[in-house]
């Protein structure tokens, strides 16, 4: 059938001959390149030939990569896009392009990057984005680089980089990341020390430079002075707290969370009642006690009343308040917890906490006890159990001791007099 073989030959060389209008394709040392550079091109044509190695689109006016932008050359080891206006590269637009070598970014405006399609590009050798508007990098960008050479990330708008971020680049020879905006505080400071230890190359390390804080503006950031920085810790307290006090139904439960670290840490409350769990991620209310607008609780007041000083008041507490309250502390050097279990009781009789455990109160050589039924050792935040024993009316009861904890840390305050408490700190009974 001669016909036949005449249309495949047809169809042979339309494929083999396939290229976009404005491209110029061939072949070279068993390249397949597709060469579409200085075109005004705005976008991806279509119509390359289905074994396209290299690419070039340089310096046309692309304005973004969708998804699905090289959906046609899924074999291609090289891509050259750099002085175009791209903005924004979608998700998808790079991630089908596992057998990509190099890659080439620079001279756009990008500013939207689907990072996670790194995660695909197993076979990356070079990659170039120097010269964009990016502000920011996941800190695990390039967990999947391992065979990554050369970045080139100058020019861009960094501020920061997350600790850990070239860690995956087992392979990495040349980094360039000079004239970026850094911040210079402690978040930063894991890269000074990196830089100096690293084998990599590094050049222009005097462009690598501070563009905050004020006084730190153009220091290079190898010559940074010692930063004062530490990681958060806290310490819950919390009062009524001191021994023997006596509490009437009504009283006002006060926690306090002391707060360290450099820079200050930020503050939140995590309270977890029978009835659900609140956030608190600012203060509510003034120094005086005045609801601040943001926090117009449905009667107006909110029920627990954090100020910016770390204290949280829980005014009139009774049965509903009981829980577990935590104040969890963060700075760009981490984060840190700690927490109180608030249960009611009656002297003599026992109670049931937050987590539904019944526990006895006993006085053991001078010490406060908790005990849990099913005799588990308590953990978590269940270690640190308050148990707050409320007086029958008129008569007193048989003293309950409590025993001081490492959290029992502040004095008094003045409402306590009028108060009748017994409080009680665990600890463990056997
Ligand atoms: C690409 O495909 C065409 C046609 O199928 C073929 O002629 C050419 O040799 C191929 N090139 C490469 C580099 O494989
Ligand atoms: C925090 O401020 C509130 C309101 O002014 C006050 O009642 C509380 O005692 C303060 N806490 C500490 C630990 O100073």
């Amino acid at each position: 059938m001669p016909e036949l073989c005449l249309v495949c030959w047809v169809l042979l060389l339309g494929l083999a001959q396939a290229c976009p209008e404005a491209c110029d394709c061939g072949e070279k040392y068993g390249f397949q390149i597709a060469d579409c550079a200085y075109r005004d091109l705005e976008a991806v044509p279509p119509g390359f030939p289905a074994n396209v190695t290299t690419l070039s689109l340089s310096a046309n006016r692309l304005p973004a990569l969708p998804e699905g932008a090289f959906r046609e050359a899924p074999l291609l080891q090289s891509l050259w896009l750099a002085h175009n206006q791209i903005r924004v590269v979608a998700a998808g637009a790079l991630a089908p392009l596992g057998h990509l070598k190099s890659l080439d970014l620079s001279h756009n405006l990008i500013s939207d990057f689907a990072w996670a399609d790194l995660h695909a590009l197993h076979a990356l050798q070079l990659l170039k984005m120097d010269s964009n508007e990016l502000d920011f990098i996941p800190r695990d960008a390039f967990r999947s680089l391992g065979a990554l050479r050369s970045l080139q990330l100058n020019h861009n708008r960094l501020h920061t980089l997350a600790e850990g971020t070239f860690a995956p680049l087992a392979a990495l020879s040349h980094l360039q990341i000079n004239d970026n905006p850094f911040d210079c505080t402690c978040g930063i400071l894991w890269f000074k020390a990196w830089a100096l230890a690293t084998a990599v190359s590094i050049p222009e390390r005097d462009n690598i430079a501070c563009s905050s804080p004020h006084v730190l503006k153009g220091t290079p950031l190898g010559r940074l002075p010692p930063l004062p920085c530490s990681a958060p810790s806290v310490q819950l307290s919390y009062q009524p707290s001191q021994d023997g006090a006596e509490l009437r139904p009504g009283f006002v439960l006060a926690l306090h969370c002391d707060v360290d670290g450099q820079p200050a840490p930020q503050l939140r409350w995590h309270i977890q009642t029978p009835r659900g769990s609140v956030e608190i991620a600012s203060p509510n209310v003034d120094a005086d006690g005045r609801v601040l607008p943001s926090a117009l609780a449905a009667d107006g007041q909110p029920r627990f009343q954090a100020f910016a000083n770390g204290s949280l008041l829980i005014p009139d507490f009774g049965k509903p308040e009981e829980g577990i309250y935590s104040c969890l502390a963060t700075n760009e050097l981490g984060s840190a917890e700690s927490s109180v279990n608030v249960a009611l009781a009656t002297p003599g009789e026992g109670g049931e906490d937050a987590l539904g455990r019944r526990f006895n109160g006993k006085a053991v050589e001078g010490k406060g006890c908790y005990t849990v039924d099913n005799e588990v050792q308590p953990s978590g935040p269940e270690d640190n159990v308050v148990i707050i024993y409320l007086s029958r009316a008129g008569t007193p009861e048989a003293a309950v001791v409590k025993a001081g904890g490492p959290e029992q840390r502040l004095p008094g305050l003045l409402w306590l007099a009028q108060s009748l408490l017994l409080l009680f700190l665990t600890c463990t009974c056997f």
